[in-house]
């Protein structure tokens, strides 16, 4: 890709001196531990990491693969060691510092998060008889109830679903029903640029059809507007949460028990129940706390992703809980009531380690470009970024003026699958190129291989694969074991066997780092969001003028890939010079079954899409006339080549 030397960014030296993972003899050290005694290399960060309520008697049972498992036999409750164990040493310590969009704040302790969660868990237990293994969705605001209630079903034991807030109550349901859960949480809504925001609703129209499996649905009072109530269905937690004991034991559960399950698209059909299990999964985050933010027992550590996502699992709840770090939840956007309000924050609260994506980074550094000198971030040592490339303008304003120079930029590989970080600079350690995730965490063991398993030359692109099983993996997908099986290890093999393939491309360089050059599949990235095209076109099929539509990814200055789609009508003479009109339409649909986060931001109305004659959609080709680009592949193979010029005319208009 690129043709000069990439400029190498080395850490602090002080910074380095005290940091965990030194400098890069430690990480090989590690890597190479790990390399020679894979299992005992895990062996001994599980037993050093987790308190264990019984020890496992295998580290690794690889006899059902790629139905991996993991410390067979221990016994563990993740919200034991996210709260329970820190008590004696920690109980006064802020677990939580909440903000809100307004302004409000809220600082919990440790032995206050273990009493709120406590008093959630015999809630849900007594009142609603929830209990090992039933499922909870959670549909929820950020606030510091959303974190009480995945570590309450931690402590029963039951398996949480948390869905984004931003998606709608079509989507909503399909998660619902598709989990079977016993229980809805969520709130009356909440607020968002100084204006309340309803969820609640959503949770009532979501439920209106085919959920028979809900018996419950709890609804955190947090804006106080009004809502339904269904007898026998609504309960105010506002209302319960004070009657109920602040003492709940915690579940021993296997370490393979699931833990959560997390939606996410795929490149074909309906998004995909990520399941994950207990005990791998809390060390890998931990872990990954521990070395890729380096935080500190003082520290200060502030992530801005929705718990909807995986980031806010792993990088809001779990890790820094587990770890007995401090971590900052905010209810609002960065960009109210100004575009310094990030800073203001880090300001305030003197946050050390500062964790985003880059879309917000250049949202931020386009609307506030000069906001960052009027606050003091010299708090600041290790930024992260997750969730897409990290282009070298925004890297240079991060770098320069938010990290004054002397932070180390953390640009995490991973993904919902992944359970935490698996590619990473490590901040004391290696020395970074800007816009590369550099280097496999220790113990991951990430390739950049072909189908059969063969590196590639240096600068060429391959597939992004993660060669050995790791304990944070994916277990399966929820009710659909062949569609784990397909969906991540039917790509790539090495040496024969099947190794679990990503969907990311990648490129390693001279000097062995990993740039990821993105998805390779039909999967899109909007502002470090993972879109299936498939999804967002069954949708707009449900248009009742489309007859055919095919979505693409187009690169876009601020979110990474903007959403670009080519839609056939039934009656293409009708429709014609509604362009305008008809675009509106069918972003209301796609409102109405995803939510507006998959709103097109292009639709086009074209003849016809440019098929082979075997009827396959030559996607390539439309995300070459979406970005404007000549057509240079060969497109004699098309059943009718005319059409490209024909495409070519609609969109350029
Ligand atoms: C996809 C995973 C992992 C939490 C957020 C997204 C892309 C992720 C990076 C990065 C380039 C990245 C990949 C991946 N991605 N991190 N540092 N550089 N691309 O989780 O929704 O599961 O999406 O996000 O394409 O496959 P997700």
């Amino acid at each position: 890709m690129s043709e000069e030397k990439k400029p190498v960014f080395y850490p602090n030296r002080e910074f380095a001196k005290q940091a965990r993972i030194k400098n890069m003899c430690e990480y090989h050290d590690l890597m190479n531990w790990a390399k020679e005694d894979y299992e005992g290399y895990w062996d001994h960060w599980a037993k050093e990491k987790i308190d264990w309520f019984e020890p496992y008697t295998q580290v690794l049972d690889e006899s059902n693969a790629p139905f991996y498992k993991w410390f067979v036999g221990g016994k563990l409750n993740v919200s034991y060691q996210c709260i329970d164990r820190h008590l004696e040493v920690r109980k006064n310590k802020a677990a939580i510092i909440f903000e809100g969009d307004r302004g409000d704040k809220q600082i919990i302790t440790y032995l206050e998060l273990y009493r709120n969660v406590n008093r959630f868990a015999n809630l849900l237990k007594n009142k609603f008889g929830v209990k090992k293994g039933d499922r909870v969705v959670l549909y929820m605001p950020m606030i510091p109830e959303a974190a009480y209630a995945m570590l309450a079903c931690a402590r029963l034991g039951a398996i949480h679903s948390v869905v984004f807030g931003g998606f709608s109550a079509e989507a909503l349901r399909d998660r619902i029903i598709d989990a079977e859960a016993k229980v809805v949480i969520t709130a009356d809504g909440a607020f968002r640029k100084d204006k309340p925001y309803m969820l609640k609703p959503v949770v009532d129209t979501a439920l209106e059809e085919g959920c028979d499996c809900v018996e419950k649905v709890l609804v955190v009072q947090r804006n106080h507007e009004d809502v339904v109530w269904i007898e026998g269905r609504d309960y105010s937690y506002n209302e319960l949460i004070d009657l109920d004991s602040d003492n709940c034991e915690p579940e021993a559960m296997e370490s393979e028990d699931p833990l959560f399950l997390l939606y996410t698209s795929g490149s074909t059909g309906k998004p995909k129940g990520v399941q994950h299990a207990q005990a791998g999964y809390i060390l890998w985050a931990q872990m990954t706390m521990e070395w890729v933010f380096d935080v500190k027992e003082n520290d200060t550590y502030w992530c801005t992703a929705d718990i909807g996502w995986i980031t806010g699992h792993t990088y809001i709840v779990y890790g820094p809980l587990a770890m007995g770090a401090t971590t900052v939840m905010f209810e609002g956007v960065p960009t109210y009531p100004d575009a310094g309000r990030a800073w203001k924050m880090v300001e305030e609260y003197k946050i050390n380690q500062f964790y985003t994506a880059p879309t917000a980074i250049r949202v931020l550094h386009k609307m506030g470009e000069h906001e960052p000198e009027k606050y003091d971030l010299s708090s600041l040592k290790v930024l992260g970024t997750v969730g897409e490339p990290i282009d070298p303008p925004a890297w240079k304003w991060y770098y320069e003026k938010i990290g004054g120079g002397r932070c180390s930029i953390v640009d995490t590989w991973w993904q919902t699958e992944t359970g935490g970080h698996m590619i990473s600079p490590l901040p004391g350690a290696t020395p970074i190129k800007p816009g590369c995730a550099t280097f496999p965490l220790p113990g991951i063991m990430a390739e950049v291989i072909d189908r059969d398993g063969n590196p590639l030359e240096t600068g060429e692109q391959g597939l992004l694969c993660i060669t050995k099983p790791w304990p944070s993996m994916i277990r399966t997908i929820w009710n659909d074991p062949d569609r784990f099986v397909k969906s991540y290890f039917g790509d790539a093999k090495k040496d024969g066997k099947p190794v679990y393939f990503s969907g990311d491309g990648a490129i390693v360089d001279e000097d062995g780092y990993i740039t990821i050059t993105g998805r390779v599949d039909d999967v899109i990235n909007v502002s470090g969001h993972r879109m299936g095209t498939a999804e967002i076109e069954a949708a707009i099929k449900k248009h009742p003028h489309v007859a055919e539509v095919a979505v693409v990814g187009k690169p876009d200055e601020i979110k990474g890939e903007s959403i670009f789609a080519y839609v056939v009508l039934k009656d293409v003479e009708d429709s014609f010079g509604e362009e305008a009109e008809l675009a509106k339409e069918i972003n209301q649909v796609i409102a109405k079954e995803i939510g507006n986060i998959a709103k097109c931001d292009t639709i086009k109305v074209v003849p016809g899409l440019p098929k082979t004659r075997s009827g396959k959609v030559m996607r390539r080709i439309l995300r070459a006339i979406a970005k404007g680009e000549e057509i240079k592949q060969d497109i004699s193979t098309l059943e009718d080549p005319s059409i490209v010029a024909r495409i070519q005319t609609c969109v350029i208009g």
